[in-house]
């Protein structure tokens, strides 16, 4: 069983972190999915939105859920990220309508614009699931298996915005005005830390370090 490795990380949550944790554990008491919701709540609050490995070890010890059934929790379900999320999320969809559409060529343009490579292992499937983000974590790149809007494929979602035959001219616009924005999270940063991440279907560095999980499924 997966277990976690060093006490020390610990010690990188500050006490309004684990207040935030404690009153997300008493806001799910109880009620049915409450793992999932105060993973949801916790990652929600995070300013990279993501579930760091100090505070799944904290959620592991305030409510004696083994450890192991919170990463494997973590890592299985998309909504949850392992790894820091860039300023701003493009979403390409890879379901069978939008690469039919030329979704592939899409991602591929985007990748290569913004710098990002790794994607290409996952050229043969559709719909893999994948996430990169910049070295300055501008720009975090998904995809998704479909976002039910097929009619307007090849779909592209930009900070939650639905963007419907999208071509690649189009997306470029997109993309450098994102670029090109101010950083919001600068002045925020928590303690997720500066380092370039990467998230595919790979298990983060950070949990490998400590010898949880599998790997995401
Ligand atoms: S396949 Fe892209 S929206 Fe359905």
């Amino acid at each position: 069983m997966p277990a976690f490795a060093s006490d020390s990380a610990h010690e990188t949550l500050d006490t309004k972190e684990k207040l935030l944790i404690d009153q997300a554990i008493f806001a799910h008491q109880g009620c049915p999915g409450a793992l999932l919701g105060i993973l949801e709540t916790v990652q929600a609050a995070n300013t990279h939105k993501y579930l760091s490995l100090p505070a799944l070890r904290y959620i592991a010890g305030a409510t004696g859920i083994p450890p192991a059934r919170i990463f494997s929790a973590a890592s299985f379900y998309a909504l949850f990220n392992l790894d820091p999320e860039g300023d701003n999320v493009v979403c390409v969809c890879r379901g069978t309508a939008c690469h039919t559409r030329g979704s592939r060529g899409l991602l591929d343009k985007l990748c290569l614009d913004l710098g990002l490579s790794g994607h290409e292992s996952h050229e043969n499937s559709e719909a893999d699931k994948l996430a990169l983000t910049t070295a300055d974590r501008r720009v975090t790149v998904r995809t998704v298996a479909c976002f039910g809007q097929c009619a307007l494929a090849p779909v592209v979602e930009v900070n939650h915005r639905i963007l419907s035959h999208v071509n690649e001219r189009t997306l470029e616009r997109e993309v450098k005005a994102l670029t090109q924005i101010a950083r919001p999270r600068d002045s925020m940063a928590g303690p997720g830390g500066n380092a370039p991440q990467t998230k595919n279907d790979s298990v983060s560095p950070q949990f490998q370090r400590a010898g949880l999980g599998e790997g995401r499924k």
